[in-house]
């Protein structure tokens, strides 16, 4: 066993050890004052540098409007990580440290003088990497990103000119845009002062392990790469559940819904991933340029071909796990007559080379059984030669699942004989899962991508492209939907898996839908 293990240590390839080393760097986070600073970011940074990860010396800066002292806002992040922090207690001595590199400054988005006295922060600094290698965090709301890079600009903070694309980055959240126009505005004023390569678009949910090893299983296997085609494959399933409804959040959910929500960033970008050609490197505009070539293969459809291939969705009362559910129509700040869609699944289409014809189906909701992400790869029937008689449709296809949370793992589901002195075949599972090979290992999403875009790779950030070409993909099937009422067929009760019009997409081509199983 130990030599076993001792192998494979020798056969582990760390791709890492290309990467480049990180260099003294200032983060500078607009909006310090608010939630996803305090959830988020200020844990993550703690971590890495309890990991050793960050570079060193390195600085944070907070901005935003609220006064404070440094000493005030550096206990309140401190109180923040004791209730937010993935590992507890916090380390007392590694928290002193490093918080003894954070400071704030307290100035208006809107005022130039506010950026001066950021510069003025910046400038007092003795390591010159420091003042000059520099993270901008944009922890704002979207519409006021525009003025931040303007005025970081006009102070001398962010040039665009070529050798400075290493030296200034951006990282922006979601959303990136309402629909297609809005992104393209919000793209527009974030390049007027600042290339392309130095905006880092986060999505969390590429930072997550699993949904990085999509790409390291499929390529890095040959056993599974020959059979990821349309020779072999029969049809994927995506589906990313929720247990939740929306709760809290109806005003949000709203404006959002579970198109702009769910499908147009995480469900296009799992796709992107699970059906790319490989890239010809590792480097982030290799990979990003195979997952925008993927999204642009996607059929578009007509306006009269979207009921056809895709369902919306609402959540009418219901119970989960015992508990009563209210319907989303009477949840806090939806409108009574919403049609705001809590669940959509749809059928999308591959043209090219690889996947041409082959359904892949797309689903995500609200109060569903289940919180689960997880993709299904269906393979053909064998040939119904030996055991057609007898079993017919029941001698289930193979199928490999890539379960992205909870209990990352794979699933590969094959059939066996029954032990036993009577012929009988039926499913089996094999499944590798996570925590048992690596031990429970979970670091948060923002880790990963922080250090990411600290060091300047930008591998796992939304290129500017992907998010319009996703945006063009969902638009059409929004203005369709307009404010067209719910049919019967398109309510489902909270705790199901959905509306009936879900089931009936996948029954036209004799397909079912395959539900995340809970994993003991
Ligand atoms: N929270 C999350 O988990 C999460 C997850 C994904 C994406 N996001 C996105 O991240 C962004 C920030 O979210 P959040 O939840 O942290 O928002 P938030 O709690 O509302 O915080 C907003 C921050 O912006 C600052 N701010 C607003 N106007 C300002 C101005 N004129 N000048 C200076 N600072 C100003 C506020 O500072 P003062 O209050 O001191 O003025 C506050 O620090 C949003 O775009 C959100 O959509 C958040």
């Amino acid at each position: 066993m130990e030599d076993l293990e001792q192998l494979d240590e020798l056969l582990t390839c760390r791709l890492e050890l290309g990467r480049k080393a990180v260099e003294p760097c200032t983060i500078v986070i607009f909006g310090a004052s608010g939630d996803l600073t305090a959830r988020k970011l200020i844990p993550a940074f703690y971590h890495l540098y309890r990991e050793k990860q960050l570079p060193s010396p390195f600085r944070i800066i907070g901005f935003a409007r609220r006064e404070k002292t440094v000493e005030g806002w550096r206990q309140e992040l401190r109180a923040a990580l004791d209730q937010f922090s993935r590992t507890k207690p916090v380390d007392d001595a590694v928290w002193a440290e490093f918080a003894a590199n954070v400071s704030y400054c307290q100035g208006d988005i809107t005022d130039a003088g506010s950026y001066k006295k950021l510069a003025n922060q910046l400038a007092a600094f003795d390591n010159e990497r420091l003042r000059r290698n520099l993270l901008f965090y944009l922890a704002t709301s979207p519409s006021q990103f525009g003025q931040v890079v303007e005025h970081l600009h006009h102070t001398g903070l962010l040039q665009k000119e070529d050798g400075a694309a290493r030296e200034q980055r951006l990282v922006v959240e979601k959303p990136f845009g309402h629909d297609l126009s809005t992104a393209q505005q919000l793209n527009a004023e974030l390049t007027r002062f600042a290339r392309e390569q130095q905006i880092f678009r986060i999505d969390h949910y590429l930072g997550k392990e699993t949904v990085q090893n999509i790409l390291m299983f499929r390529f890095s296997n040959s056993i599974f790469e020959q059979l990821w085609n349309r020779q072999s494959v029969d049809h994927v399933q995506i589906t990313v559940s929720e247990k939740l409804g929306v709760g809290s959040r109806g005003g949000y959910y709203e404006e959002a819904g579970a198109l702009r929500d769910m499908v147009q960033n995480h469900l296009l970008q799992v796709l992107a991933l699970v059906a790319m050609e490989p890239p010809v490197s590792l480097e982030a505009e290799s990979i990003r340029d195979e997952k925008v070539k993927l999204l642009k293969s996607i059929r578009p459809m007509q306006p009269g071909q979207i009921a056809a291939n895709v369902v919306r969705g609402q959540y009418t009362a219901g119970e989960i796990d015992g508990q009563p559910r209210p319907a989303y129509r009477h949840e806090p700040k939806v409108k009574p007559d919403s049609t705001v869609e809590t669940y959509v699944a749809m059928r999308l289409l591959i043209d090219n080379w690889r996947w041409s014809n082959i359904p892949f189906y797309l689903r995500t909701g609200k109060n569903l059984p289940l919180s689960a992400s997880e993709v299904r790869v269906q393979f053909r029937r064998t040939p119904h030669v030996l055991f057609a008689l007898q079993c017919g449709s029941r001698l289930d296809a193979n199928a490999i699942t890539l379960r992205l949370q909870p209990n990352e793992g794979i699933s590969l589901r094959f059939n066996g004989k029954v032990p036993g002195n009577s012929v009988e075949i039926r499913p089996v599972r094999m499944h590798f899962s996570y925590d048992s090979e690596f031990g429970a290992y979970t670091p948060e999403a923002y880790e990963r991508l922080l250090l990411e875009a600290v060091s300047g790779d930008a591998t796992l950030f939304i290129r500017r492209d992907e998010v319009e070409t996703a945006w063009s993909i969902v638009d059409p099937i929004r203005e369709v939907w307009g404010d067209r009422p719910l049919s019967g067929k398109e309510f489902y009760p909270a705790g199901t898996w959905g509306p009936v019009a879900a089931d009936e997409l996948l029954a036209q081509r004799g397909h079912a839908w395959r539900h995340p199983q809970p994993v003991t």
